[in-house]
């Protein structure tokens, strides 16, 4: 791309016909394969525990949410399930939870340790919510490798309305603060939140490459029926790959995801993003009694063992013609 891609010119991006967007994706795509070549990098996801203390309006974990079943995994199962899909052939797990404060970061580092110390070349990523800069600094101590924590919208006022009790000023320096610990930092957003614009995105794209972030998820909001934004439509999947692409081109060397809620609205276009600057999926390795109660946004449950989730999500990407890694 000659142009500079400056919030103008992404928001003219973001706004042009798919006709004129499709050199973007070419662009994107040979951009990630120069840095990638054509592998695709798998990641355990392990959603430890649906817990959470915040009210986040789009999120079915949400502590308002009374229907929910709740559960929580013991320090030594999720040590275990690591240690499984370290064997299964993962060399990432992503640990995931709501923000439960039954883990405190004495516990979480624990956790950290003991599964560097069962597999040391297993990378753990830790996903669990805001904490104050120290504790990010004390897991990384512990052994963590990477932090995710998504900014979700960078419009101010659209992240106090979705997130009654935090503010995006305060993400923000979560995420420097990860960045300082020096883990690898991994944000991200949503697409088609309520009163979401063009300009919205493309400030998210650029709060992403501010930190800079070195991997960073974009999804489409998808409404859960138990939240108040049940009636709210769903984010586009085409503007998801859009974002992507332009993130791609922001950020040559960032490891991006094609998020599971892309998979989720639009199985094709999730097969499509790996042609559009995607290099990373994710799959769970949850235990199939809480993935089924571990729902962020309403998805299609599947129950698979952590061995054939590992073949599934290999055959997945040898079916869009890229190489599993
Ligand atoms: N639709 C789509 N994505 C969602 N997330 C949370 N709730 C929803 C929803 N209703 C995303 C957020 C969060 C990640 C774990 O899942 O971006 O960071």
């Amino acid at each position: 791309m000659r142009t500079r891609l400056d919030r103008k010119e992404l928001v003219r991006l973001l706004t042009v016909s798919d006709a004129e967007f499709l050199p973007v994706l070419e662009e994107a795509d040979r951009v990630c394969q120069e840095q990638f070549g054509k592998q695709v990098y798998i990641r355990a996801l392990l959603e430890f525990s649906n817990h959470c203390k915040r009210a986040c309006k789009y999120c079915g974990l949400n502590c308002t949410n009374s229907k929910l079943a709740r559960f929580r995994m013991e320090p030594d199962a999720i040590v275990q399930t690591a240690v499984q899909a370290a064997d299964a052939g993962y060399r990432t797990i992503v640990l995931q939870s709501g923000e439960d404060a039954w883990y405190s970061v004495q516990i979480l580092g624990d956790i950290v340790k003991a599964i560097k110390s069962e597999r040391p070349h297993l990378a753990v990523t830790l996903s669990c919510g805001e904490f104050p800069a120290d504790a990010y600094q004390y897991l990384k101590q512990c052994g963590a490798d990477r932090y995710l924590l998504k900014h979700e919208t960078s419009d101010p006022k659209l992240y106090a309305y979705l997130h009654p009790d935090s503010s995006f000023a305060e993400r923000f320096s979560c995420l420097k603060a990860i960045k300082e610990a020096g883990l690898e930092t991994g944000g991200g957003f949503m697409i088609g939140l309520v009163g979401q614009t063009p300009e919205t995105i493309a400030d998210d794209l650029l709060t992403v490459a501010s930190i800079p972030c070195d991997m960073a998820g974009v999804g489409p909001f998808l409404p859960h029926p138990d939240t108040v934004l049940r009636d709210a439509p769903h984010g586009s999947a085409s503007l998801t790959i859009r974002a992507v692409a332009l993130l791609r081109l922001l950020l040559p060397k960032a490891n991006l995801p094609a998020t599971t809620a892309l998979g989720v609205l639009d199985a094709e276009q999730k097969d499509k993003i790996f042609r559009c600057g995607a290099n990373v999926i994710m799959q769970k390795v949850t235990p199939a009694d809480f993935k089924k109660m571990y729902q962020i946004y309403p998805a299609k449950f599947q129950d698979y063992s952590i061995e054939e989730g590992r073949r599934q999500v290999e055959e997945e990407i040898r079916r869009v013609g890229r190489i599993p890694v």
